[in-house]
């Protein structure tokens, strides 16, 4: 990475949800601090929180509803030595000292993620659910790798364990694939406004059966569209 020598930090995230890429080596941020918006990979497979100065996510993808955050930030930077202007929300001095309660936490959103905490801890941990993850993700990416109808839209070595996006042959057929998944009750397979074609996000959350019903489906739609149809 080409990094100025007075950049104060490297801000990066590790899995973009809307084109579908992760990083799957860190960067080398010659020796800046790194900060990492992990919204969409929290959780779904064990980090190493110390190659980090500072890791935020937002729970809704993994952890539990959306108005719940999670920073992880190294103590050495939570610092007094701050603007006079950076409002008191955005203090993380003022977090830190008051245990994250300084104004009224979001005590139901906290509750339920407890709740995803045992239930990933049952599983077996954050090894546990990446393995799950890992089996997921290949299943789905096998089948568009091998589809003479689908393809996936991001570089092998690149590819989201989350967020996987692929496309069709035109875009016209993406939307009947859109349409007709949705009737079969495969919602939000819309790729994002600014990427279009297909994004299927199978979080922790959705279970290995989803990914073998959108397979079978995908099957189905190539039989029906495709180039050896009648
Ligand atoms: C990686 C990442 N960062 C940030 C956001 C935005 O989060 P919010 O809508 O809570 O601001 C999202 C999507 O929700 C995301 O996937």
């Amino acid at each position: 990475l080409d990094i100025r020598d007075d950049a104060d930090y490297v801000y990066m995230c590790d899995n973009n949800t809307i084109f579908g890429t992760k990083f799957k080596n860190l960067p080398n941020t010659k020796g800046k601090i790194l900060v990492n918006d992990a919204s969409s990979s929290f959780l779904s497979e064990p980090m190493d929180v110390t190659k980090y100065g500072i890791i935020f996510a937002g729970a809704q993808k993994n952890v539990g509803p959306a108005g719940t955050v999670i920073v992880i930030i190294r103590e050495d930077l939570i610092t007094k030595d701050l603007e006079k202007y950076v409002p008191i929300m955005l203090r993380y001095d003022i977090h830190a000292e008051n245990g994250s309660m300084y104004n009224t936490p979001p005590t139901y959103g906290i509750y339920l993620c407890g709740k995803v905490f045992k239930w990933l801890l049952n599983l077996g941990g954050l090894e546990a659910i990446e393995k799950i993850n890992i089996e997921k993700a290949n299943l789905l990416y096998d089948y568009i790798d091998q589809s003479k109808m689908f393809y996936g839209t991001v570089d092998k070595a690149s590819r989201s364990l989350m967020n996987v996006c692929f496309k069709s042959t035109s875009e016209a057929l993406d939307e009947l694939f859109i349409k007709e998944a949705k009737q079969e009750g495969f919602d939000n397979l819309k790729g994002y406004r600014t990427v279009g074609g297909m994004r299927a996000s199978i979080y922790n959350a959705m279970p290995m059966e989803g990914i073998k019903a959108l397979v079978a489906f995908m099957a189905r739609f190539e039989v029906k569209y495709g180039e050896n149809h009648a």
